[in-house]
């Protein structure tokens, strides 16, 4: 299915790492809708191989980046306007990591040095993309610039552990930085509220399958799925969203409107 969208847009998605990953299925999507992209990952999941055949198949140059890393995230930038012949028009960060969370530490018995690494990998790197692109003047107007996100921002779930605070500060930041990429760029920033989906970072979570199913039960719709996150990236890169700037939108079947079902109810 194809609406030519993205036709003639340029752009970056971070974060494909296997055919599960959200980004590996917004990179077909905005492929199939004519946008042409660079794909990037942290050097040693590059090296892991998976994504050279969603390059191929996507036409893309690939660019290794630390997203916690600004001289990375400069050159990336540097070279995708280059390689790409032009501005960029989308970006999308799909990037998250929590040593506490694979480790199976406690969130009332943090490491606190591997908590920094949870908010530079999983927040602070959305910042450190925002700059290098703002700093590099890479975007053209009316752009847009989006994030990943989970609803443990606003909510607890005690097993998503210090992923939550890195989500909260992941969304103030979309916040903050699109105010100045809105008045001064005319650039969108936003993040997408998704939910849970089976990826190798979903699953990390502990609990994970009986978090989905609980999800699914609430979630009027059920749980919306990767490729379906894909078709809302799109749209939200396309020019059919232009004033929408510094939301947190949620792409959850509902989920976070609903108190309880009837199926979670009859269970009771
Ligand atoms: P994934 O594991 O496929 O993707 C995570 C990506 O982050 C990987 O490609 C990994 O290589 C990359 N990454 C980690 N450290 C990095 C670094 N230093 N520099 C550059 N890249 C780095 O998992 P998934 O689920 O596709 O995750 C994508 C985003 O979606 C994340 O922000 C995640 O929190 C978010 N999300 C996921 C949900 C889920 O249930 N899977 C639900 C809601 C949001």
């Amino acid at each position: 299915m194809s609406n030519g969208l993205l036709k003639g847009k340029r752009g970056i998605i971070f974060g494909a790492l296997d055919e599960n990953s959200i980004a590996w299925k917004v990179a077909e999507r905005v492929y199939e809708e004519g946008g042409r992209f660079v794909l990037t990952n942290a050097p040693i999941a590059l090296r892991m191989g998976a994504i050279n055949q969603l390059s191929e198949k996507c036409e893309a140059p690939l660019i290794p980046a630390d997203a916690t890393n600004n001289e990375d995230l400069n050159n990336l930038f540097i070279e995708s306007v280059d390689k790409l012949g032009g501005k960029l028009d989308f970006v999308l960060h799909s990037i998250g990591m929590s040593p506490n969370v694979r480790k199976n530490k406690h969130y009332t018995d943090l490491n606190h040095e591997w908590y920094h690494k949870t908010l530079d990998v999983s927040a602070m790197s959305f910042h450190r993309v925002l700059t290098a692109a703002w700093k590099n003047d890479s975007m053209n107007d009316w752009g847009s610039m989006l994030a990943l996100t989970y609803i443990a921002a606003q909510r607890v779930f005690p097993d998503y552990n210090d992923m939550a605070d890195a989500k909260s500060m992941l969304e103030s930041i979309a916040r903050s930085f699109g105010y100045h990429y809105g008045k001064e760029k005319k650039v969108r920033v936003n993040t997408i509220s998704q939910s849970p989906t089976p990826t190798t970072a979903g699953k990390g979570v502990k609990g994970f399958d009986q978090f989905i199913a609980y999800a699914d039960q609430i979630s009027p719709m059920g749980n919306a799925d990767a490729t379906a996150c894909a078709d809302y990236c799109v749209a939200m890169f396309s020019d059919l969203t232009r004033y929408i700037t510094m939301q947190n939108l949620f792409h959850d079947g509902g989920f976070s409107s609903t108190g309880v079902s009837a199926e979670v109810l009859d269970k009771m």
